[in-house]
């Protein structure tokens, strides 16, 4: 008797649960419904299009949003956004949707989506050579405009990247080292802020926001445009690999070879260049790809790298593809800057490692990490990339901006590292010993190096599984940006996972 009270009563509840949950459910869609008289498009649970609409880059996750609203102007993020504020639901943007997390779907279940891609404005103001840019835009469009009016910008290789994503985290790409971080470019952005009201952050209005949203937009607001500052493209540019095969110890002599020439030679700004590490033809050896981009004239590559070149043995394959700048951006981006085909997915686990120049790599580490994977990656089932790019060295441009100047604070560092491990035919699931494959490869740096380490992460590369995810990715920027965060979304609208705590 008392059991079915009991059971009785917990029906009761969960039935008073559900039908508060369907009021809320229905309160969102009515008053997503009422957005623009009606016009606003959007999708929810159960719709037909809600499926493909909810899929995310990165088939390791699957989450189910609550809506997804495809917006074509600010005035209806503005107007969608406020419902989320008003209803106490979670508001994401989704610019490409290219997140490694899922973050563009709120890397949770029931958050309301608003899909950028339809902000595709792109203007050029000729004289000042300043850029807007629609964050719907992916890099390939945008490099395809900006190639329109005889320009250039530094950015992700990837053509399917979202510009709205892309900027507000990093923009990291071989012209970085040239130019700058994409962030870097932004002279002023369009922010909707948590209570839906649109400002502009810029040097000269909102300064503390426009600090915040380079570096850490995702947590501030939704960035519907911004506006950049372009640059000339460089004439000649030469994309360039060189490929060897290598035993443990010849694999670590070359990496130290490596570090000293990022370290100590002096490198223009115009190499763009990544000691990129790949599964070897047989255990204890890995294959080492010496790649990147030279934005200079072709015949002088060999005398930028010959201190390199010079002291690791002769490559078993070089291949140089030398044309103009559009030419290089389109090789990075696989051969083609055209995104009309649907998307591409992956199933993977990515972890980014950002090490600093005033410590660097102890040839232990390097010897440590060589080993790893020489043997476990040999071993695993997993497929594996793994890309150690120069981010300082001699004329970095992205180490001469203030750490405190952007919210990005790695402006004192050596390597960027992109530690890739996906499944084969990206069949699900991700399996627990990727997790542990991906870990063992950070722990054959951190447990050969100080205790105290400074090492950092990158936010475009993120990690759902970073404990301390907020001091690796802001360092000393921190402090300031929780402040910030309390001030600009006081109610937690922007609260996702990997966002900045208040
Ligand atoms: C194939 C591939 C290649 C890549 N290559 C590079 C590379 O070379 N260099 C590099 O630096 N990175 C690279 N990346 C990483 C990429 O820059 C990030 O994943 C980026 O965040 C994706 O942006 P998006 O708009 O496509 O993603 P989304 O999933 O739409 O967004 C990513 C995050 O930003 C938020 N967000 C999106 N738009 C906005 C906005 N307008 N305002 C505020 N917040 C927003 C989302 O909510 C989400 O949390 C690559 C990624 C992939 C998948
Ligand atoms: C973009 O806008 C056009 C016309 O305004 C519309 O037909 C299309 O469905 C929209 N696309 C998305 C993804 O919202
Ligand atoms: C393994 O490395 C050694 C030494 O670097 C090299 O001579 C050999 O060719 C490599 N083997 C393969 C199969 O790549
Ligand atoms: C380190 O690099 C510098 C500059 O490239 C070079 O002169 C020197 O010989 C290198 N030292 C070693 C031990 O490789
Ligand atoms: C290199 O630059 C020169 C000068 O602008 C140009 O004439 C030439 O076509 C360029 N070469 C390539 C391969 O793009
Ligand atoms: C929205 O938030 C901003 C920043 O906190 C604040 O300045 C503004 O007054 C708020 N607007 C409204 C309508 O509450």
């Amino acid at each position: 008797m008392l059991t079915y009270r009991l059971v009785s009563r917990v029906i009761a509840v969960f039935l008073f649960l559900e039908s508060l949950l369907a009021y809320a459910v229905a309160d969102l869609l009515s008053s997503l419904a009422s957005i623009s008289d009606g016009a606003l498009r959007f999708t929810y649970p159960g719709q037909p299009d809600y499926p493909q609409a909810s899929e995310p880059f990165n088939l390791r996750f699957s989450y189910k949003p609550a809506a997804i609203a495809y917006v074509d102007n600010v005035d209806q993020v503005s107007e969608v956004v406020k419902v989320g504020y008003d209803l106490g639901y979670n508001v994401v943007a989704r610019s490409g949707g290219h997140s490694y997390v899922a973050g563009g779907l709120g890397q949770k279940d029931g958050s309301l989506v608003i899909d950028l891609s339809n902000l595709t404005y792109f203007a050029m103001n000729q004289p000042t050579a300043i850029a807007s840019i629609g964050s719907g835009l992916r890099i390939g469009q945008v490099a395809t405009h900006l190639d329109y009016w005889g320009r250039a910008l530094p950015h992700a290789t990837g053509a399917y990247v979202g510009w709205g994503g892309q900027t507000g985290y990093g923009g990291y790409g071989f012209s970085t080292r040239m130019w700058g971080l994409t962030l870097d470019m932004v002279v002023s952005a369009r922010v909707v802020l948590a209570n839906g009201t649109a400002v502009t952050a810029s040097k000269e209005e909102n300064p503390d926001l426009f600090f915040a949203i380079r570096g850490a937009a995702p947590s501030f607001g939704i960035i519907t445009s911004t506006t950049v500052q372009t640059w000339r493209p460089p004439s000649n540019t030469t994309v360039y690999q060189y490929a060897w095969g290598m035993d443990s110890p010849t694999a670590t002599a070359a990496f130290d070879a490596f570090q000293n020439y990022s370290l100590n030679a002096e490198i223009p700004a115009a190499l763009g260049v990544e000691f990129v590490l790949v599964p070897g033809e047989v255990r204890g050896n890995v294959t080492l790809l010496l790649s990147g981009t030279w934005y200079g004239p072709a015949e002088e590559l060999e005398s930028v790298l010959g201190p390199l070149l010079d002291v690791l043995p002769t490559p078993r394959s070089g291949t140089f593809d030398v044309g103009d700048y559009l030419n290089s951006v389109k090789n990075l981006a696989g051969g083609s800057l055209d995104v009309s085909a649907p998307n591409t997915h992956s199933t993977f686990y990515v972890k980014s490692l950002i090490t600093p120049q005033k410590e660097p790599l102890t040839v232990e580490a390097m010897n440590a990490f060589i080993a790893y994977i020489a043997n476990e990656g040999f071993d695993t089932d997993l497929g594996w990339f793994l890309q150690i790019g120069l981010l300082g060295g001699t004329n970095s441009q992205i180490n001469s901006v203030p750490a405190d100047e952007t919210a990005f604070p790695h402006r004192d560092s050596l390597y960027m590292m992109q530690l890739y491990a996906y499944t084969q035919g990206d069949v699900l699931p991700f399996p627990e010993h990727g997790f542990t494959f991906v870990d063992g490869i950070v722990e054959s740096f951190t447990n050969n190096m100080p205790e105290d380490w400074d090492y950092g992460a990158y936010t475009n590369y993120l990690d759902d599984r970073l404990p301390d995810y907020e001091s690796r990715y802001y360092k000393g920027n921190l402090p300031r940006l929780k402040e910030l965060k309390r001030k600009y979304d006081p109610t937690g609208v922007f609260d996702i996972p990997s966002a900045i705590k208040p």
